[in-house]
């Protein structure tokens, strides 16, 4: 079913209904096929994306460059350090002017209220790149590539290994009880999500039929997994607490071990990346043929892009 979504902003998965995320999705599809196919239909021409960094990227800098680029608009990349973000000019007043010179802007930094602000201010569809708080467009990525290995979302298990309460796992958690993924974390005590945020999806996960666990112990938790999901176990802003968490976490590590202990031979290995090799996640987990961490990276351009077609 198609939604009229023009206008919207894309700020956290909890904005979005279950159908709407389906939607997203279909068009993600849709896109990746018409760019294998080399159909591109320059559907951003004459448009104008502001993409506002506060922090470094890789993938979801040049997932927006990309898809709003070859389809003929004019993406301009403005680090925290060439603009006035928040520094000279308060956010709101950064809003208005860039509401007034550009038909979307994406923003990647620290607070999630400074990217609400920036929708609430600037008058145009605002897209949340990442915050401390939530990175929604990985999550469309990962719902796709989840969907293309075993065709469907509900019924399926993702279990989640590592910091629990980071902003990758709390979007996940959002993202999979409203599409009828069970959603396992495995995360000691200190790193569990908090219970307002497991009481909130559990409240989607009725509807859904998707179930939502906390575990500590690994062999049970990781039993039956569609999808092993693991991520940095130090997010960017979180640098000084490098050495607590590689003690807290080294028991979460992601091994053939634990790959082996789902019991199925069809679990994948998902990564948002960037991925550090021998801390979350072993070499040969990462580089085996069970992991779909490439698909995923490419899946954000398709999936951005979709987002931008339903809302700009
Ligand atoms: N997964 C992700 O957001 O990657 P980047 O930090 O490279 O954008
Ligand atoms: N949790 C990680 C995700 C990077 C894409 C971070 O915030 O650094």
């Amino acid at each position: 079913m198609a939604f009229n979504l023009k206008g919207r902003s894309f700020l956290t998965l909890k904005d979005y209904s279950p159908e709407e995320i389906s939607f997203l999705l279909d068009l993600s599809h849709q896109v990746k096929r018409e760019r294998k196919s080399l159909n591109i239909m320059l559907r951003f021409r004459g448009k104008t994306l502001a993409l506002l960094f506060e922090k470094r990227s890789t993938r979801t800098r040049c997932a927006f460059e990309t898809a709003f680029g070859e389809e003929g608009g004019h993406p301009v990349f403005l680090s925290s350090q060439d603009i006035q973000l928040g520094a000279k000019e308060s956010i709101e007043d950064t809003a208005r002017v860039l509401g007034r010179m550009f038909d979307a802007i994406q923003f990647r930094g620290f607070k999630q209220e400074n990217v609400d602000k920036l929708a609430e201010f600037s008058g145009v569809p605002v897209y949340n790149g990442l915050t401390d708080l939530y990175h929604p467009t990985q999550i469309l990525a990962d719902l796709m590539t989840v969907q293309e290995v075993f065709g469907s979302l509900k019924g399926r298990k993702l279990v989640y290994t590592g910091d629990g309460r980071n902003n990758v796992a709390r979007s996940l958690m959002i993202g999979c009880s409203k599409m009828g993924v069970d959603y396992t974390v495995i995360s000691p005590e200190e790193l569990q999500p908090k219970n307002d945020l497991v009481e909130y999806c559990r409240n989607f996960s009725g509807e859904s039929g998707s179930k939502i666990e906390i575990a500590s112990d690994i062999s049970t938790g990781v039993k039956d997994a569609d999808v092993i999901y693991t991520d940095v176990w130090v997010s960017m802003g979180e640098e000084d607490k490098a050495r607590e968490r590689m003690e807290l976490l080294r028991p979460y590590q992601v091994d053939s071990k634990m790959m082996a202990q789902t019991g199925k031979s069809s679990t994948i290995f998902m990564h948002c990346l960037p991925a550090v090799k021998g801390n979350e996640v072993t070499f040969d987990v990462i580089e085996s043929s069970c992991s779909k961490v490439w698909d995923e990276a490419e899946n954000r351009k398709h999936t951005i892009k979709a987002i931008m077609l339903a809302t700009i």
